[in-house]
């Protein structure tokens, strides 16, 4: 039965690069897209470039132009990118667009009339210089709690605390200095409190992935606040009816952008907008996203979708986080790629699509690029096993027989009936997002297909004419098979089935056409090298076009990496250590400092610079830190280690578990975290003095 699927990719915003983090999602898409479309679905692709906020409005004005010039230029640079590495949208717009206004608007209008918009005062911080009501994330000032300088309105990145952006000591605006004042303001809410029983009904019938619905159920739990969806002007992004001065939110029309890029395509081909989204609408859709952004598509956006007479999504697909070298990337080591340096440095971009879908399953686990794996897996699994096929066989077709395939091997039948029986496995994980083991399952025939080769030696059969039948049975068997890899490979290498297809002169692979063989007396055309190998030096010449010296504390635009876009302002402020005051012996000895052995740690959902470690320094019960070193350490690594804790610092609730204590590191102007160790022969539980 045909399917008609709507598929979505978040929308980057339109004031960063895309980078290897944001390709996990589409390349992640993608494959999945590609394969629904080759099983002979109907299957859209759609996405756009998240275009309004004050990141941007103010990003623009420092770059002297205008907010639509800005994302006119983002929108070619991010195409460019994704084609380069052969994202396939079927549209790829903006949300600054016409249709995303009216259904923005629409949609308001229809949530107003149903009694959930409420207009409610607020205090806010302004700018007084800037004359701008400050988010949270353009606020940054002494922690409450651990009195660390610098940190963000939101939540300390050194001890973790969250608190309101007032809470801060001696805040200031990072846009221009100044010291905020509080202002009264009105804002427009999105009553989400009364969607909370369709939420906990919603979010727990098959939408979510099962940790993303646990996830979710802790929000839902905790009860659900109204939604500010208004910002004030100055603001880059639509009017909000009726509210002069007052405009939506970004993330309120950031998925309706979702809606306006299906209708622009709608009317580029005639499917038919109201036939997806309407109520009750049968066309399947799936958001993908990273798991950094689950809350808007699977409460808000559900809501609003629901509470305004559209249709849910189907599915929300969340992945997760890509480190590299199991470490978050890091514009210091260069890890932080962009799509465009790689394609600049003429790294192939099917290696990447081939490294990740090897990695990517349906969970939300972190995924991590380890560049070494990458340059072995890639050379030994596209380079040496399934290119080597062709290459193998394709020589003796051209030379021996003109070109020309006879028939295939009586005695590979049983081998090419299992290459065709593997199809159904094949099919089920690419179709559960299991692309890791739709590969493995893949490799294992790639394997068998050179076995078949290695048993044969065609290159031995050529040495003499009385062999030439049974040379051209098993070189027309080698490609069979190989055409038949290609077809299993071709939503993660859709370049490489291109050029195969032109190689073996056959019309573009579909899912159904698999397991015939070529018949006897098609010519083939001459063989080109399909993939060279990887070489190391690539990947140090692309670490070397990536490296930036930057002040450690100076975020940049990462979504899905180290760093949300609002972090991406860039701040004049000072990265100033504070002057220590001289303290008494006694002040030091109330600190009760401890050998500790790491027993255990692990990465924490959700915590962009947590790890959790358990401690042991000698008591009954070991004890659980959260450690804001994730920046710096692979769990796995400390596993083992002595470091130094503080083990008499008062037990601290935070968001993601009770935290008894403080591991000791040092960290300067530059990069880098270093936890302390002891010289070896320390015992857990030592004092320390
Ligand atoms: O987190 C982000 O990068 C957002 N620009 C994603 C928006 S996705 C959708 F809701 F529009
Ligand atoms: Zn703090």
């Amino acid at each position: 039965m045909t399917r008609n699927i709507l598929v979505t990719s978040a929308l980057p915003y339109a004031n960063g690069s895309i980078h290897i983090g944001h390709l996990v999602e589409y390349i992640q898409t993608d494959i999945w897209v590609r394969f629904q479309k080759m099983r002979g679905h109907t299957c859209s692709y759609v996405c756009a470039d998240d275009t309004h906020g004050t990141a941007i409005m103010l990003r623009a004005e420092k770059e002297g132009i205008t907010p639509q010039q800005l994302i006119d230029k983002t929108h070619g640079e991010h195409y460019r990118d994704f084609q380069g590495f052969h994202i396939a949208f079927d549209n790829y717009y903006s949300t600054n667009s016409d249709e995303n206004r009216e259904l923005s608007q629409e949609i308001y209008r229809k949530l107003r009339a149903k009694g959930l918009i409420e207009i409610r005062s607020i205090e806010q911080l302004y700018d007084p210089d800037k004359q701008l009501f400050l988010a949270d994330r353009f606020i940054k000032g002494e922690c409450p709690k651990c009195h660390a300088q610098d940190q963000y309105g939101d939540a300390c990145e050194a001890c973790g605390t969250t608190y309101a952006p007032t809470d801060l000591i001696k805040p200031y605006s990072t846009v221009s200095g100044a010291t905020p004042v509080k202002k009264t303001t009105e804002q427009y809410f999105f009553k989400l409190g009364e969607c909370a029983d369709f939420l906990k009904q919603w979010t727990r019938a098959g939408h979510l992935q099962h940790e993303a619905a646990n996830k979710m159920a802790e929000w839902l739990d905790s009860g659900l606040q109204s939604w500010d969806i208004s910002r004030n002007a100055p603001y880059f992004g639509f009017e909000i009816p009726d509210a002069p001065g007052k405009y939506f939110y970004v993330w309120l029309d950031a998925p309706i952008g979702y809606m306006a890029s299906f209708k622009n395509l709608c009317a580029q081909t005639g499917l038919d907008f109201d036939s997806y989204w309407k109520e009750g609408a049968s066309p399947e859709l799936y958001h993908f996203i990273g798991k950094d952004i689950l809350s808007f598509h699977a409460l808000f956006w559900p809501a609003v979708l629901a509470f305004s007479g559209h249709r849910t999504p189907t599915k929300i697909f969340a992945h997760g986080f890509l480190t590299v070298g199991g470490q978050k990337m890091s514009k210091s080591r260069g890890t932080f790629i962009t799509a465009e340096s790689y394609l600049q440095q003429g790294l192939n971009p099917e290696w990447l699509r081939y490294y990740f879908a090897a990695k990517l399953n349906s969970t939300m686990e972190d995924i991590d690029l380890n560049l070494d794996d990458f340059v072995a897996r890639v050379n030994s699994d596209l380079v040496g096993k399934y290119v080597n096929i062709a290459s193998r066989a394709a020589g003796f077709i051209s030379k021996r027989f003109d070109g020309e395939l006879g028939m295939t091997d009586p005695a590979a039948a049983d081998l090419e009936h299992e290459f065709s029986s593997a199809s159904t496995t094949i099919a089920e994980n690419y179709d559960a997002r299991e692309y890791g083991k739709a590969l493995r399952e893949i490799m294992r025939l790639t394997d068998l297909a050179n076995q078949y080769v290695d048993t044969n030696k065609p290159w031995e059969l050529a040495k003499d004419s009385a062999n030439n039948d049974h040379l051209h049975r098993v070189c027309t068997t080698a490609l069979t098979l190989f055409r038949d890899l290609t077809l299993y490979l071709s939503p993660v290498l859709p370049r490489i089935a291109e050029q195969v297809e032109a190689f073996l002169n056959i019309p573009p692979l579909q899912w159904t056409g698999v397991f015939k063989p070529l018949p006897s007396g098609h010519r083939i055309n001459a063989y080109q090298h399909l993939m060279t190998r990887v070489e190391p030096k690539q990947i140090d010449a692309l670490l070397a076009a990536n490296k930036e010296s930057l002040a450690p504390t100076e975020h940049s635009p990462a979504r899905h990496a180290e760093a949300q876009v609002h972090h991406a302002i860039p701040t004049d402020a000072k990265q100033t250590m504070p002057e220590s005051p001289l303290i008494a012996i006694d002040d030091f000895s109330k600190i009760d400092l401890r050998i500790a052995k790491i027993t255990n740690a692990e990465h924490v959902e959700g915590a962009e610079k947590l790890l959790k470690l358990t401690l042991d320094i000698g008591e009954e019960k070991p004890r659980t830190v959260f450690a804001g070193i994730k920046s710096a350490y692979d769990p796995s690594t400390l596993v083992g280690r002595l470091t130094v804790m503080v083990a008499n610092l008062a037990p601290r609730k935070m968001k993601f578990g009770l935290s008894e204590g403080m591991v000791l590191a040092a960290s300067g102007e530059g990069p880098g975290l270093f936890i302390l160790s002891p010289d070896s022969g320390a015992q857990p539980g030592m004092r320390v003095k």
